[in-house]
């Protein structure tokens, strides 16, 4: 876990695939931006606690899109503290009408609970952190409710799952619709025009060179354009690896039977790959057991890349 002190008194964590990056305003009425996993929500207390914040004292949790990943620990944090919660007016929609499609947590069989969202959000407000100031800027594509945050004075971008160093974030667009691959383009270009020094993604490190990491991003898009298969594969080798990670561990021979009963695994090979379920799967198992990404213990699935 890496603590890093970004404007005075925010704090910036980093965690892992499973969990998404989160922030931490230290004051008397704590704000936070995102809270991880559900799951895992006694380490994101802990590390709340670490930057100097009570979970009871939180006055405020912005939350960047509704993935499970982002909001697992509001339920209990707005419950401890009657904290209000700010998310895009999509988002907010989600919650007011109990939509768990839209937030891919059914769709992707992940664990998460509705609350309260007190605050809706809108493409051009500013959110004030303490003395520190943040304009939303809403980024449809990955989510149709995600945001980022920009700092115009101090040139600081928090991207959320819009933009990472080296990899694009999932496309789903069985869920998002087909727009959402020209949406994130659309995005991409938004955030082309911003002055940045530095950018802390919703996952993996800080990192500077905005410019690479966009084109990056954009070429990735391009290529999904292109390529079908690709998008496909993609998506399923990085759901895979998240499903490992939110089971911890899983029975060999009942992953695949576990994986048909999904919703997502079926509905994507039917759309990239002809209903091939079978050797679909084989097929990415077999590149993760080759790249060591996945491995096998006494008949057990689990995966190496940090939760
Ligand atoms: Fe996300």
């Amino acid at each position: 876990m890496v603590k890093n002190e970004i404007l005075e008194d925010l704090f910036f964590i980093e965690r892992g695939y499973l969990n998404a990056n989160h922030f931490v305003y230290r004051s008397e009425s704590p704000i936070l931006i995102d809270t991880g996993y559900i799951s895992d929500f006694n380490e994101t207390e802990r590390l709340i606690n670490n930057a100097g914040a009570k979970i009871s004292d939180v006055s405020l949790i912005i939350n960047t899109h509704t993935h499970c990943d982002h909001i697992g620990g509001n339920g209990i944090i707005q419950q401890k503290s009657g904290c209000d919660i700010a998310l895009h007016k999509v988002g907010k929609h989600f919650m007011d009408t109990k939509d768990d499609w839209s937030t891919w947590w059914r769709y992707y069989g992940q664990k998460a609970a509705f609350f309260n969202c007190t605050k809706p959000l809108e493409d051009g407000d500013v959110m004030g952190i303490g003395p520190h100031e943040f304009e939303v800027i809403y980024t449809p594509g990955h989510a149709s409710d995600g945001v980022v945050l920009y700092h115009p004075k101090e040139k600081i971008l928090l991207s959320s799952d819009t933009l990472w160093e080296n990899d694009v974030a999932v496309m789903t667009l069985r869920v998002e619709g087909s727009l959402a691959l020209f949406q994130m383009q659309t995005c991409l270009e938004k955030l082309e025009s911003l002055d940045v020094r530095m950018v802390y993604p919703g996952h993996g490190r800080p990192f500077c060179d905005i410019g690479s990491a966009l084109s990056n991003s954009k070429e990735k898009i391009e290529h999904y354009m292109l390529d079908r298969e690709v998008l496909g594969n993609d998506l399923i080798k990085k759901i895979i690896v998240y499903t490992l990670l939110m089971k911890k561990e899983f029975k060999e021979t009942e992953f695949f039977p576990y994986l048909m009963d999904t919703v997502w695994f079926k509905e994507t090979c039917d759309l990239y790959f002809n209903s091939e379920y079978e050797t679909k799967y084989k097929d990415i198992m077999n590149t993760f057991f080759k790249r060591g990404i996945i491995k096998n213990k006494n008949g057990c699935l689990f995966t190496i890349i940090k939760p």
